[in-house]
C-alpha cells in the first residue's frame, strides 16, 4: 500500500561508517530541514553570521529553538558562532526565504573571526531590541533568543553541539503577513536536503491535509478488498480510515440513489455509475473503475462520495 519502501533495507551501525558517510545519511533522511541563519557578536564587537541547518523548535511555552554547530570534521576546531556563543549567550535567529539563499551560501565560507559575514554576504543590519547581536533586515522573520545551555554531543571532529535558546523576541514582516497569518507563499521558505539539494516550499510544493475530526476509525475498519486493493494507495486508505465510521448499507444506498438522480457530471461520479452499470456483466472492470472514482474522488477531497461508493461493493 507504500510505494516509497521496498521489503528490503540496508542496515547500518553508525559506528562501523565513517563520519562523511553518517553525516550524509542525516542530511539525506532527515529533510527537508529548516535553516536558521544565526547573527551573534564577538567579545571585540564583530558581528557574525551563520546558517545552521541542523535547527528546529521545541517548544512554545516557553518559546525554545535550537541548532548545532558542530566541531569541523577535519580538524575539529569550533566555528564562530560557537565560540561567540561561548562569551556573549545571545543571538538572532533567522528564517531564510529562497530570495537570500545565495547570499547565505556565501555566508557559510569559512571567514576569519575578524571578518563580518554581513558585510561579506551584503545583508543588511536592523538593531535587537533584547540582545546585543544585530538582525538581518532582508529575513522576514527575526527571534532575539538567550542562549540557556551549550550541549556538546560527543566533544569530538565532527560532533555537535545543541545550542538551546529561549526567545525573547519575534520580529515578523508584515509583508509577509494576510489576515494575521504568515503565510507560505509570502515566506517562501527554503529546505536543506542532502548534497547540493534544497527545497522551496512555495507554489505547487505546498499542500494542505485536512485534520482528522474527533477519532479516525482507523484503517483496520476498512473491508479487506479496499484495504489490499491494487489502486488505492496509503494515502487513500489513510484518508478513509480518518473517517469516524463505516456508513451502513441503507445509508450506502440512498446516497447512490442521490448520486445517480444528480445525473452526474464530474468524471468520477460518470465512472462510477459506468461501474455500476457493468457489475454484472463485466465485474473485474467496474469493481476497478468504481475504485478509481473513488480514488480520483479522494484526490478531489470528496471523502463522502469515496466512502459510499467503495462501500456499494461490500459483500458483493
Ligand atoms: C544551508 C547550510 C546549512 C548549514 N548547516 C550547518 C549545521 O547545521 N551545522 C554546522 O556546523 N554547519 C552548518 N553549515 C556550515 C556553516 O554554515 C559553516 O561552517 C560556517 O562557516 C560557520 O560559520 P562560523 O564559523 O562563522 O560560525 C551549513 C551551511 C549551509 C550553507
Amino acid at each position: 500500500m507504500n510505494e516509497t519502501t521496498s521489503s528490503r533495507f540496508i542496515s547500518i551501525d553508525p559506528k562501523q561508517k565513517p563520519l562523511r558517510e553518517v553525516h550524509n545519511l542525516l542530511l539525506s533522511g532527515v529533510s527537508p530541514r529548516p535553516i536558521a541563519l544565526v547573527s551573534t557578536i564577538s567579545e571585540d564587537g564583530i558581528d557574525n553570521l551563520a546558517p545552521f541547518s541542523f535547527f528546529n523548535a521545541f517548544g512554545a511555552n516557553p518559546p525554545y529553538i535550537a541548532f548545532s554547530p558542530a566541531y569541523s570534521g577535519k580538524d575539529g576546531s569550533a566555528k564562530d558562532t560557537l565560540l561567540n556563543l561561548e562569551k556573549i549567550p545571545e543571538c538572532v535567529v533567522h528564517a531564510v526565504p529562497f530570495d537570500l539563499i545565495e547570499q547565505v551560501s556565501l555566508a557559510s565560507t569559512a571567514y576569519g573571526p575578524e571578518l563580518s559575514e554581513f558585510t561579506k554576504a551584503g545583508f543588511e543590519t536592523l538593531e535587537s531590541e533584547v540582545v546585543r547581536p544585530k538582525r538581518v533586515k532582508n529575513s522576514p522573520f527575526h527571534m532575539e533568543c538567550q542562549v540557556e545551555q551549550i550541549i556538546p554531543l560527543g566533544g569530538t571532529k565532527g560532533s555537535g553541539n545543541l545550542v538551546l535558546c529561549r526567545i525573547v523576541r519575534f520580529h515578523v514582516s508584515e509583508a509577509v503577513m494576510d489576515d494575521g497569518k504568515m503565510t507560505p507563499d509570502a515566506l517562501d521558505l527554503i529546505g536543506r536536503n542532502g548534497f547540493n539539494y534544497y527545497t522551496r516550499a512555495s507554489g505547487a510544493a505546498l499542500f494542505t491535509v485536512n485534520k482528522p475530526t474527533g477519532q479516525g476509525m482507523g484503517i483496520d475498519q476498512l473491508p479487506r478488498f479496499v484495504r489490499e486493493s491494487s489502486i488505492l494507495r496509503g494515502n487513500d486508505l489513510g484518508k478513509l480510515g480518518s473517517l469516524e465510521e463505516l456508513p451502513n448499507q441503507d445509508a450506502v444506498q440512498q446516497y447512490i440513489n442521490g448520486v445517480r438522480a444528480d445525473k452526474p457530471t464530474l468524471k468520477y461520479t460518470k465512472l462510477f455509475l459506468h461501474g455500476m452499470d457493468d457489475l454484472d456483466s463485466n465485474p473485474v472492470q467496474a469493481r476497478k473503475d468504481i475504485e478509481i472514482a473513488a480514488k480520483v474522488a479522494l484526490n478531489e477531497g470528496d471523502l463522502e462520495f469515496a466512502i459510499h461508493v467503495l462501500m456499494a461493493l461490500d459483500d458483493l
